[in-house]
């Protein structure tokens, strides 16, 4: 097999995608058209146009004008089928998505109405595609704690429908530290935690992601590679890190795909899966993100099972189902 047929024949994991980063100009279009909000491009080119961004802060400002227009319940049940329907082309069986409930709930949209959509899309997607997702509820740490503890009281009601909580928005200058009581509160209700840590901010921002909110995944984590004991500690604990090679690629996080340290990362024993992080943004989607690092870096059909290996081993899933389609992904060519 070759590699490309090696990555669409793979069973693969995502762990790293915002649901709002999943919503594509033309379906952003008719939303908008539907509920009547008005947006500031004439047609799909110019929404494209305007993806020029450099920097996360770039991207977020223009991510988060784009879900304005989600209002409905059946707004966010679009939004994620849409997603799931590119999972099942990229051969993704199983999905824990991010969502972002203040983005949405700070301009009166209910806690229900976003939850409840996504809920019956991950239902349907079940039901009718066979995949399996999970959801993550991030808190925006350019928000307050006050902010964030809000949040999780409007979400034990759904505790059961959230596996866990992250964190993710502007990295710099909103250190984990920020959020350690938030955590706490959230891990003794049960939630898992992760939290976005090391894409623009420095590896000391892993330190504390793990020692302060005891995270069961690092998202992006790729900036650790600066610190050597840190890069110990990952490997020791077989921490994961749900890196995302396109995103780091548009947000300038690396110059160049040749450059990217994922196959380092992977060569030194850390825990690395791959992931779209917002698709619709980056230019990719899963597979997108397999090729352009299995030609840039020169994978091998080794490497990339490993990879997808990691993605069922890095899951929220049982080990029985890991074991499943860790035995598939072993069984190929
Ligand atoms: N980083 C931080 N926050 C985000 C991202 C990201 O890549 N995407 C959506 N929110
Ligand atoms: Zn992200």
């Amino acid at each position: 097999m070759n590699q490309l047929e090696l990555i669409c024949a793979l069973p693969k994991a995502e762990l790293h995608v915002h649901i709002e980063g999943t919503f594509e100009p033309e379906l952003m279009f008719a939303i908008a058209q539907r509920n009547q909000i008005d947006i500031p491009y004439q047609s799909v080119e110019e929404v494209k146009q305007a993806y020029n961004f450099h920097n996360l802060q770039s991207f977020l400002d223009i991510y988060y004008a784009g879900a304005q227009v989600l209002v409905h319940e059946q707004d966010f049940y679009d939004l994620a089928w849409a997603y799931f329907e590119k999972c099942v082309e990229d051969r993704v069986v199983h999905t824990e998505m991010f969502f972002d409930p203040q983005t949405h709930t700070e301009r009166g949209v209910a806690f229900a109405t976003v939850i409840n959509g996504l809920q019956r899309a991950c239902d349907d997607a079940q039901t009718k595609l066979g995949i399996s997702s999970n959801l993550i509820m991030c808190f925006l740490r350019h928000l307050s704690e006050d902010a964030a503890f809000a949040t999780l009281e409007q979400a034990l009601p759904y505790k059961d429908q959230i596996i866990a909580v992250g964190l993710d928005s502007s990295e710099v200058g909103h250190p984990p530290s920020k959020f350690e009581r938030v955590f706490a509160k959230a891990r003794e209700a049960g939630f898992l935690v992760v939290a976005h840590a090391g894409e623009e901010g420095p590896a000391e921002y892993v330190w504390e992601a793990l020692d302060l909110l005891k995270v069961n995944r690092i998202d992006h984590g790729v900036r650790s590679e600066e610190d050597p004991v840190l890069m110990q500690r990952l490997i020791a604990e077989k921490m994961p890190l749900t890196v995302c090679p396109l995103s780091n690629l548009k947000l300038c996080v690396v110059d160049d795909m040749a450059q990217h340290n994922i196959r380092r990362l992977l060569q030194q024993g850390v825990k690395v899966t791959v992931n779209s992080d917002d698709p619709s943004y980056f230019g990719g989607y899963m597979n997108d993100n397999f090729v352009a690092i299995s030609q840039a870096l020169d994978l091998s059909n080794a490497e990339l099972k490993q990879l997808a290996v990691n993605s069922f081993e890095a899951s929220f899933i049982s080990a029985e189902e890991k074991q499943k389609w860790i035995e598939q992904i072993q069984a190929l060519g």
